[in-house]
């Protein structure tokens, strides 16, 4: 990171991403004074290429996770979208062991997008379709890749997890099919790309956010369909949440 930010500091072409790599390493730098092993499970997810989030989005959920555990708020964490489980690492590691964690996803290839997307979307994924979608940092695409869910719970166990006594459950399937709330929520990442998804999770996860609760939506920048379904759902409530855009946004139930 730190020589990336040097690499660029030098090319006057790419301040854009010079700016974008001194906010990381400014908030990463922030983040090791206070808390080392955050720190260190941010660097690693990224280092084994397991999330597609960058360090800011991945300190600003961590952050939020342990703001939830201060404040002491009742309710279960969830993460809809979880492919290959890095952002999934760092809800873990800063939640409480007894508190609930579900991990929701389709573990194997992401559903089409709908009407509801723009051509982003299907663009996207007509490349996925062929076959010729790349993963992280040129790593194999984890829609393709067999046995994606034994490969994450692996994954858990060996960055130290005990999944059943630290209470995070792995639930594959399609939302439509698999996502039924019925309990408290704290907190929920949302982050699964196109419309339909996003607004399932909506739907069915918001109505039980407590209060001072945070719904992070991963694409709402990044997917027009995301934007639509965010924009769509809370059209008219505004005066129910505060909406904060961090490097993700962030609403949270007053
Ligand atoms: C961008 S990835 C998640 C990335 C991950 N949070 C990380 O750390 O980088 C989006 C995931 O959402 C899943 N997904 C999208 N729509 C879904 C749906 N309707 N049901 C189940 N999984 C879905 C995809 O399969 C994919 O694994």
């Amino acid at each position: 990171m730190f020589l990336r930010l040097l690499f660029c500091l030098f090319y006057p072409m790419n301040l854009h991403r010079a700016s974008f790599y001194f906010h990381n390493f400014q908030k990463l730098a922030r983040l090791w004074l206070k808390d080392r092993e955050a720190t260190a499970v941010i660097k690693q997810v990224r280092a084994d290429k397991l999330t597609y989030l960058e360090p800011a989005a991945l300190i600003d959920l961590h952050t939020r996770v342990t703001q939830v555990e201060q404040q002491g708020l009742s309710g279960i964490m969830i993460e809809a979208g979880c492919a290959l489980g890095g952002s999934a690492l760092v809800i873990a590691a800063g939640k409480q062991p007894d508190r609930p964690l579900y991990l929701y996803d389709a573990f194997e290839m992401i559903p089409p997008p709908s009407t509801a997307d723009g051509a982003d979307a299907q663009q996207r994924f007509d490349v996925i379709a062929s076959g010729q979608a790349t993963g992280i940092k040129g790593g194999t695409y984890y829609g393709y890749r067999a046995n994606l869910l034994a490969q994450v719970q692996h994954t858990f166990t060996h960055y130290g997890f005990e999944t059943d006594e630290q209470h995070i459950h792995f639930v594959k399937g399609f939302y439509e099919d698999t996502l039924a709330v019925n309990q408290p929520v704290a907190l929920a990442h949302i982050d699964c790309d196109w419309h339909d998804s996003v607004m399932t999770c909506l739907q069915r996860i918001e109505p039980h956010l407590v209060s001072g609760g945070v719904l992070i939506i991963d694409d709402y920048k990044d997917w027009s369909g995301c934007r639509t379904a965010v924009d769509t759902y809370f059209a008219n409530r505004q005066d129910e949440f505060v909406f904060e855009m961090k490097s993700r946004l962030h609403i949270v139930r007053k």
